[in-house]
This record gives structure tokens, sequence and C-alpha cells, in this order.
């Protein structure tokens, strides 16, 4: 298995405070790791830098076997997929479902585009049917509900077929069904040999999908524990993380949290 990231020493800080403090983390090919902590904590942080968007105030970022720093961002960015709500921000509110996801592809193909164009929108459409939104290529991206959002979000971020997938939040605002929806759709991805290696920031344990191998867990820009999902998912190291004594359920691949009474 070949090293999708390999952070050493990863900090950054901004004025006085640190946002992340000495991270080391190793993703390899075929895993899909959870990342859990409070708000603050430096999960969107870490995957900005997982994502070649930002640079470590210290420390090595090693992102698909190349190094931040000494290589071109604009060559690493394409090999990754990143869904935030940072990025989804910037579509404009008339480009249609289809557009959302085929462009995605651009600045990949580069110059022999036209020849590309029907092969992008096979594939996108491909993508779009996976993730239930074949229904809605014309729709204004703008006129969705906030699931139908995500979905279109988590389809444009494979377009251009990524050796890491990194998704911050896909969970936010989506209600009971859509939220459970989502965690059977990523635990399938997750299932997928095909897929990426994959990464996932959420507050919320109940988003974590069945079939994820790795957890980290963050407060305050450090490391609590990190490592295969059974040994870093325990009530203690979820308690440390978010500062407060925590009843943890595990159910099939699912999970829950809730205060301890005392
Ligand atoms: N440019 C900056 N200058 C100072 N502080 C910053 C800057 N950018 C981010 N921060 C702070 O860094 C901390 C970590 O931010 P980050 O967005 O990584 O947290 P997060 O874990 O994703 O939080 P949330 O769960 O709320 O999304 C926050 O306290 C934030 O206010
Ligand atoms: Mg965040």
């Amino acid at each position: 298995m070949s090293d999708v990231l390999e952070f050493a020493g990863v900090s950054v800080v901004r004025g006085r405070k640190t946002l992340l403090d000495s991270v080391d983390w190793q993703v390899k090919d075929g895993e899909r790791w959870v990342i859990l902590g409070p708000n603050g904590a430096g999960k969107t942080t870490l995957l900005q830098i997982a994502g070649a968007r930002l640079h470590p105030t210290k420390g090595e970022a090693g992102i698909l076997e190349e190094t931040m720093g000494s290589v071109d961002v604009f060559e690493l960015r394409p090999r990754i997929g990143l869904a935030s709500a940072a990025l989804a921000n910037q579509i404009p509110e008339h480009e249609t479902v289809l557009n959302v996801v085929v462009t995605a592809s651009y600045g990949v193909t580069g110059r022999w585009r036209e020849q590309y164009e029907k092969m992008d929108e096979r594939r996108a459409f491909r993508l779009l049917n996976q993730w239930g939104m074949s229904t809605f290529l014309n729709r204004p991206f703008a006129t969705l509900s906030e699931g139908e959002r995500k979905r279109v979000q988590i389809a444009r971020a494979l377009m251009a077929d990524p050796e890491l997938l990194l998704l911050d939040e896909p969970g936010a605002g989506l209600d009971l069904a859509g939220r459970e929806d989502l965690v059977q759709r990523l635990s399938e991805l997750a299932a997928d040999d095909e897929a990426p290696a994959l990464v996932l920031v959420t507050h919320h344990l109940e988003e974590v999908p069945p079939g994820f191998t790795h957890a980290m867990l963050l407060r305050e820009g450090g490391v609590v524990a990190q490592g295969p999902i059974a040994e870093v998912l325990t009530e203690e190291n979820l308690s440390s993380a978010f500062d407060m004594p925590l009843e943890l359920k595990e159910d099939g691949g699912r999970y829950t949290a809730v205060a301890r009474r005392s």
C-alpha cells in the first residue's frame, strides 16, 4: 500500500494562535478515515493541507507522494477531490447540476477539450445517477435542497477520478432521512475497492459510516488519538476530545454518544 498522506510535525500558526500543533499522520491507499473533534479543533485546517490548499507553517506534508512546497499545487489539486461548504459557496447560483459536476474536470483535460466533452458529460451523468441526482441535471444548483446539494458536491468531487477524496462535514444541515441516506451511500463507497482513499470530517458520531477503517480525534489543534477506528472511538478518548464525560454505544458499525448522567 502506498502513502496517500504522510504528515510529519505539521503545524499551522496564525498570529499567536496554533491551529494545528505538530500533527503526524499517515493515510494509506484503501483506508477510510473519519476526523472528529469539537468546533475550532482544526479539522478544516487539516483538510485544507491534505487538499493542497494550505501550506503548513512548520513540518512536512506529503500528499500523494509529493511534498507540499516542492511541488506545483496546480498539478496536485486535480488528483484530490474536495467537498466543503466553502467550495459550495463559490458555485454560481444559476449553474446547472450537470455543469457543476462537469466543470470539475476542466483544467484536468486541458488542451484537447473538445474530444473530452462528451466523455465528461457521460461520466458526470453516471456519477449523478449513482448519487441519486439524475433527474436534476438542468436544475440550477441554488434551487436544490441541502441534501441534494451535498450529493451533487460529492459527485463533483469524484468527477476527476481523484486518488484522495476529502469531505468536510457532508452531513451538515441534513434531516434524519437525509443523513441516513448519506451514511448508507458513504458506507457503500467505503466498501468499493475502486474508490479513492477517503477522509471524512464530522462532529457527529452518528455520521460515521460503517466500513470506515480509521479515526483521528482532534482537540485544540492537537491529536487526542488516531489509528484503527475501534481503538480510537472509545468513551475515554471521545470524552477527552469533546471535554465532557460521554457514554458511547456501538452497534453494527454505527456509533452514538450522549453525555454521561451522573
Ligand atoms: N486566519 C486565522 N487566524 C486566526 N485563527 C484562525 C484563522 N483561521 C482559522 N482560525 C482558527 O483556527 C481554529 C481552527 O479552525 P478550523 O476551521 O480548522 O476548525 P474546525 O475543527 O474545522 O471547526 P468547525 O468544527 O467549527 O468547522 C478556529 O478556532 C479558528 O477560529
Ligand atoms: Mg470545520
